[in-house]
């Protein structure tokens, strides 16, 4: 598999390895009865494989962000789905199908602004519907085909996100990135990091400044890592060291992820990126987002339609810290994801190429075939 992969995509060997090793964070079980992951609260101090099939365990994944990363989400729901379905003794259409339809929406409670869970669900719920008349155990052939078909077609839209998005990059560069939008949050390569792993691997000298990412750490835990180990020279920053690194003149680009890009542009990431592109403007400082065309929404008109999943306080008082950091009785605020505004991105990099303003346009033009 790392040849295949290695001559499909010019990774330097070194690099292909240590990123293979940890992009298996979705698969199958050998007898298929599970869904095995890589435990992404335990990094970086523990690479630990969970093998799951309880449909409350299935669900609690999700919810406590051990798969996390809006693709990596869309593709563990369709895993988790037919693992779901192949244990159900139903004989006739009806049952199974209300049975599978019942989890696919536990499922998709489980976070609400990652646009690729609903729609991955969908199109197994849709496949299942279309096979009416065939009989269950087909049924449940074609969603297992099915899941790993949204993977195989994710691994290919990053690997085309990072081609197009490393042509925005020179040797020499700073780069800054929030959150983590790479192999793990993805099937493969990532998409904000894939353009970075791509160009390093390239030869292309870059420093990367990875922002820590409160307040459930996925740049200092999980980008930082990624990087690291891919021998990218990266230097994890505080968030709010970002403005002060933007002044010295360090960073040349921002690449970022995104969970949910609304018609005309807005984008909706991480908690901190809306912040980071109003900086960028300031500074004059190129902001790329970086997503599959999956990740646009046709639902949603604009970033005020996007629904800002909420968490819990513990988040921000307790996780991560020895002692409570503030009293019981202090309230917190913890929105999960914020908007960026359309005006303050330069570019949208999805597998079809790079849109620009008005994106109201180029994202139906380049998209149009995957948004419909
Ligand atoms: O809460 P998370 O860790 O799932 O948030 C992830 C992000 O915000 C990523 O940038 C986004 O999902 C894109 S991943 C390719």
């Amino acid at each position: 598999m790392l040849e295949t992969i290695a001559t499909a995509y010019p990774y330097n060997k070194e690099a292909i390895i240590i990123i293979c090793e940890e992009i298996i964070n979705v698969r199958f079980s050998d007898d298929e009865a599970a869904v095995v992951i890589l435990d992404q609260t335990l990094l970086p101090n523990e690479a630990k494989y969970l093998k799951l099939c309880e449909p409350e365990k299935l669900c609690e994944a999700i919810i406590s962000l051990r798969v996390r990363g809006a693709p990596a989400i869309g593709i563990f729901a369709a895993f988790a789905l037919y693992v779901y379905a192949q244990k159900l003794n139903c004989d006739c259409f009806e049952s199974f199908s209300s049975e599978v339809t019942h989890f696919s929406t536990q499922l998709n409670s489980a976070r609400p602004t990652a646009v690729n869970l609903s729609k991955q669900l969908h199109r197994i719920l849709r496949l299942v519907s279309s096979l009416r008349a065939s009989t269950i155990p087909s049924i449940k052939e074609a969603m297992r085909q099915e899941a790993l078909q949204i993977q195989q077609e994710d691994v290919l839209m990053c690997k085309a996100i990072s081609e197009h998005g490393q042509t925005l990059i020179e040797s020499g560069f700073g780069i800054m990135t929030h959150c983590n939008a790479g192999p793990l949050a993805t099937s493969q390569y990532g998409t904000a990091l894939g353009p970075i792993l791509l160009a390093h691997s390239r030869g292309l000298a870059l420093s990367v400044y990875c922002c820590e990412t409160r307040p459930l750490l996925q740049g200092a835990r999980l980008t930082s890592y990624e990087l690291y180990r891919a021998g990218v020279d990266v230097t994890l920053i505080c968030d709010n060291m970002a403005s002060i690194v933007m002044s010295e003149g360090k960073i040349d680009a921002i690449f970022v992820g995104c969970d949910r890009v609304a018609i005309n542009g807005d984008t909706a990431n991480k908690i901190g990126t809306s912040g980071l592109s109003v900086l960028a403007a300031h500074y004059g400082i190129p902001f790329y987002v970086c997503c599959p065309s999956s990740t646009i929404d046709p639902d949603c008109l604009t970033g005020k339609d996007i629904e800002i999943e909420q968490r819990s306080p513990e988040e921000i008082k307790e996780m991560f810290f020895a002692e409570p950091v503030a009293l019981a009785g202090v309230k917190c605020y913890n929105p999960s994801f914020d908007v960026t505004d359309n005006n303050l991105i330069t570019a949208i990099i999805t597998e079809h190429g790079i849109c620009r303003q008005p994106y109201s346009q180029s994202l139906k033009i380049m998209c149009n075939e995957d948004i419909r």
